[in-house]
């Protein structure tokens, strides 16, 4: 098992390793002592491992209660917020109980800003069961649900107590949902690790993932213990989200997150002029199962992020590689941002 230590105002591990979820409650009890634990998921994860977790926290002494939702994005929203803090109240959780978001990037929003804010703030773990929520969402204390106006608009640091990633579970993944967590994963490597950028573009996720996880929680780490309310540095993990997130919107959400960042990776190289990276990224986006083309014009993409959280006023910031291994901050005009979609565009298609 790897230990990865979360150095923020309220500091955590994040355990990685095989059979955890069966470990969990002893794994608890040492970081959170014996409470009542809330296990809070949704309809799908409830089924695959609800049971599981919930008899290893029994077996460790906790008392548990446990409740889903209906899986899917267009469930993040304030209405299964109330509807957990309700169930919790009706159980009657109290500050010194305990949080078990379980399940992929959702679960673990909405489950985090409902111990947020759940009498003032109570203390939650995270379970990750998808790659995605294991390299990213479930470590670093970002908390939300969508409104209508976009994705993640209310919500709150809140920092887990511990992470416990059963790497089992990512193994037994279908490839669409390992792709997604990919994709994240060459952003690491764009960002900080040029080995594990390699091993993406040669080999994919398949041969060494439980290192790929380490190492991937191991930069974000890097990056949320010098910044963790986002104001600055860590505003580089959004790599290839600006331009992500435009293709994601103009697809009506067909294109995965996953998907949209892998491609917007890709154009984020190309509209920093680095052609030869912009081929090694499709490269690895192909070792992956992931996209290598762009479905929209740069016209039609810069109106959609002109709505980007990352914009503000007339300027937006956006993440551009140098190197594989090391990026950038560039705050440019609002107006230059059809540019950069037309310079990454470009170099993309050539690449292809
Ligand atoms: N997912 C980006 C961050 O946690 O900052």
């Amino acid at each position: 098992m790897t230990n990865v230590h979360i150095d923020t105002s309220h500091p955590y591990d994040v355990l990685i390793g095989p059979g955890l979820l069966d470990e969990a409650g002893a794994l608890m009890k040492q970081a959170v002592g014996l409470c009542t634990a809330a296990i809070v998921t949704d309809s799908t994860v409830d089924r695959l491992y609800g049971d599981r977790l919930e008899s290893s926290l029994r077996a460790a002494g906790y008392e548990t209660v446990r409740t889903y939702f209906p899986a899917g994005e267009q469930h993040k929203r304030l209405g299964t917020l109330e509807a957990i803090l309700e169930f919790l109240a009706e159980r009657h959780l109290t500050r010194t109980d305990v949080i078990v978001a379980l399940g992929g990037g959702v679960p673990g929003d909405v489950a985090g800003f409902a111990a947020a804010v759940y009498a003032r703030g109570i203390r939650f773990v995270q379970v990750p069961t998808t790659l995605l929520a294991a390299v990213d969402s479930s470590v670093g204390g970002k908390t939300a649900v969508d409104l209508a106006a976009g994705k993640n608009l209310a919500g709150a640091f809140h920092q887990p107590s511990l992470v416990i990633t059963d790497t089992d579970i990512m193994r037994d993944l279908p490839e669409a949902l390992l792709a997604d967590g990919a994709a994240e994963i060459i952003k690491y490597g764009v960002l900080s690790d040029p080995e594990m950028f390699e091993w993406m573009r040669n080999e994919g996720w398949k041969t060494k993932l439980d290192e790929i996880i380490s190492r991937s929680v191991q930069i974000k780490r890097d990056f949320v213990n010098r910044d963790e309310f986002d104001t600055g540095l860590r505003q580089q993990l959004n790599l290839g989200h600006t331009f992500g997130h435009a293709i994601e919107k103009c697809s009506g959400f067909r294109l995965s997150h996953g998907q949209s960042v892998a491609i917007g990776t890709a154009i984020a190289a190309g509209a920093a002029g680095l052609e030869e990276m912009v081929g090694a990224i499709l490269d690895a986006n192909r070792a992956c199962g992931l996209p290598v083309d762009v479905p929209y014009d740069a016209t039609t993409l810069a109106a959609s992020a002109m709505n980007d959280k990352k914009r503000k006023g007339a300027s937006i910031t956006l993440v551009l590689p140098e190197r594989i291994g090391l990026c950038r901050l560039e705050t440019i005009d609002i107006s230059l941002l059809e540019d950069a979609f037309t310079r990454g565009i470009a170099m993309v298609e050539a690449a292809r």
